[in-house]
């Protein structure tokens, strides 16, 4: 089988090098990939947006299975066109991409079907907007309803930050159209944890838990980012929390999609909140999260390529997926300045003194004119490993970083190897 994946970040390394090891993968495609995908696949030069090139490229290769990584070309109608063209893809249609796309269709949707949420309204008048933000309470959440590329929420501590978020998201435009409508929502206070699950029109499978670290700094400290490592399993996914999500928030998933007639196939990506009130939905997205996937398919032990064509003809019920018993620790390096601003063009070095089994996913590397791996972006690469436990995975991570380099290199020191529930 042919495969183009569609992306270039860590997460589509991850599925790149999964695909290889399988034994029904002929070739693997990716665009636009990145320094270490091409070590897997055959990077191709086309931006992960644009549909039309990616549909020609697809239709002159003969592609059995496109796998969309990002959400930007999902929510762009890219599923759709290339099934136009007859060929298979693994991700959702424009509709169903809406869950992401748009903030105010998922908090409809989770209203109506019963799936607990935060309580909100939306406005597309940034006058009324203003004028009824108190009633909200303080801090209050403010969301851009389209994609921002992760930038479009904001968490206000008074009036005064809410009401300049609403100037920068409806009156100056920060995020384009996206910001045309916000929702507000009240503020919940709890431990957010995730969960990722395979889907098709008859079934959703969870897969296996992971905590994800979201600020730079360690203990939970500094700006968010948009994700500095993570390890699996999560503690914090008990059997409780699993029955709850089964049964509050993925079968009435399911049975939303059921009844809206959305034919959702692909990845659903659950964000939650655990509050004292009860768990929370915090927001839908229609694929991977990154570094979530990293800690995930590095357990995965069943053929990703056989789950993926699975969900396309929607067999996933038949499909019986396995995980490796053992603990998975990813920590993302980042570049100089990140998350404010990242660096380009630093060089790195030790990408060849790994030990066996740790592997290191690019998420912004690029080559120089020397043919030099460099970094390319804020997240630059993320190590990754197994073990025995997510701490002996750590441990073999934390061995490696050590002889990575590049200037201005910085990471967390605590993933995986002290729990924090926070
Ligand atoms: N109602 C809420 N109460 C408290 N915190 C919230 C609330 N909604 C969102 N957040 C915080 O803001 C973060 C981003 O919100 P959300 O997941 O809706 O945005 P996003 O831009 O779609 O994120 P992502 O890039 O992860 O897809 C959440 O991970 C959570 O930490
Ligand atoms: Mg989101």
């Amino acid at each position: 089988m042919n495969i183009l994946v569609v992306g270039g970040g860590g997460r589509e390394h991850v599925i790149c090098w999964k695909l290889s090891q399988e034994k029904n993968v002929d070739k693997i495609y990716c665009a636009p990939g990145n320094a270490g995908i091409k070590e897997v696949a055959e990077c191709v030069d086309i931006k992960d947006v644009d549909i039309k090139g990616i549909k020609d490229f697809a239709v002159k290769n003969k592609i059995d299975l496109v796998v969309v990584g990002p959400e930007a070309p999902l929510v762009l109608g890219l599923t759709d066109e290339l099934e136009a063209e007859g060929i298979k893809v693994f991700g959702p249609d424009k509709s169903c991409s809406r869950l992401e796309g748009s903030k105010s269709f998922s908090k409809h949707f989770m209203e109506k079907y019963d799936i607990p949420t935060a309580k909100y309204s939306e406005y597309t008048d940034i006058e009324k907007a203003k004028n009824e933000i108190d009633e909200f309470g303080y801090p209050v959440v403010i969301k851009a309803d389209g994609l921002a590329a992760g930038k479009g929420v904001i968490i206000a501590k008074d009036k005064s930050e809410a009401l300049e978020a609403l100037d920068m998201i409806m009156g100056d435009k920060k995020f384009g159209d996206a910001g045309n409508m916000v929702v507000i929502e009240e503020f919940l206070e709890g431990i957010e944890t995730s969960i990722l699950a395979f889907v098709d029109n008859d079934t959703i499978i969870p897969m296996v838990s992971a905590k994800d670290h979201k600020k730079i700094f360690e203990n939970e400290t500094g700006p968010n980012t948009g994700g500095m490592g993570t390890f699996s399993p999560s503690p914090i996914y008990d059997e409780r929390l699993e029955k709850v999500v089964r049964e509050e928030v993925l079968d009435r998933t399911l049975e939303g999609f059921k009844k809206e007639g959305l034919k959702y196939k692909g990845i659903l990506f659950v964000g939650l909140m655990i509050t004292e009130d009860g768990e929370k939905v915090l927001e839908y997205n229609c694929r991977f999260g990154d570094p979530e996937t990293q800690s995930v398919l590095m357990r995965l032990e069943t053929d990703l390529s056989e789950i993926m064509l699975a969900a396309v003809d929607n067999r996933l019920k038949d499909m019986e997926i396995k995980y490796k018993e053992d603990g998975a620790c990813c920590v993302i390096l980042a570049s100089k300045g990140y998350p404010e601003s990242s660096h380009k063009g630093d060089v790195i070095t030790g990408l060849d003194k790994m030990d066996d089994g740790v592997v290191v996913f690019h998420s912004g590397t690029a080559f120089d004119d020397n043919g030099e791996v460099v970094t390319n972006g804020g997240r630059v690469l993320g190590v990754t490993s197994l073990g025995a436990t997510s701490e002996e995975a750590a441990k073999k991570v934390y061995k490696n970083i050590e002889k990575i380099h590049f200037d201005g290199m910085q990471y967390r020191k605590d993933i995986g190897v002290k729990y924090n529930a926070q």
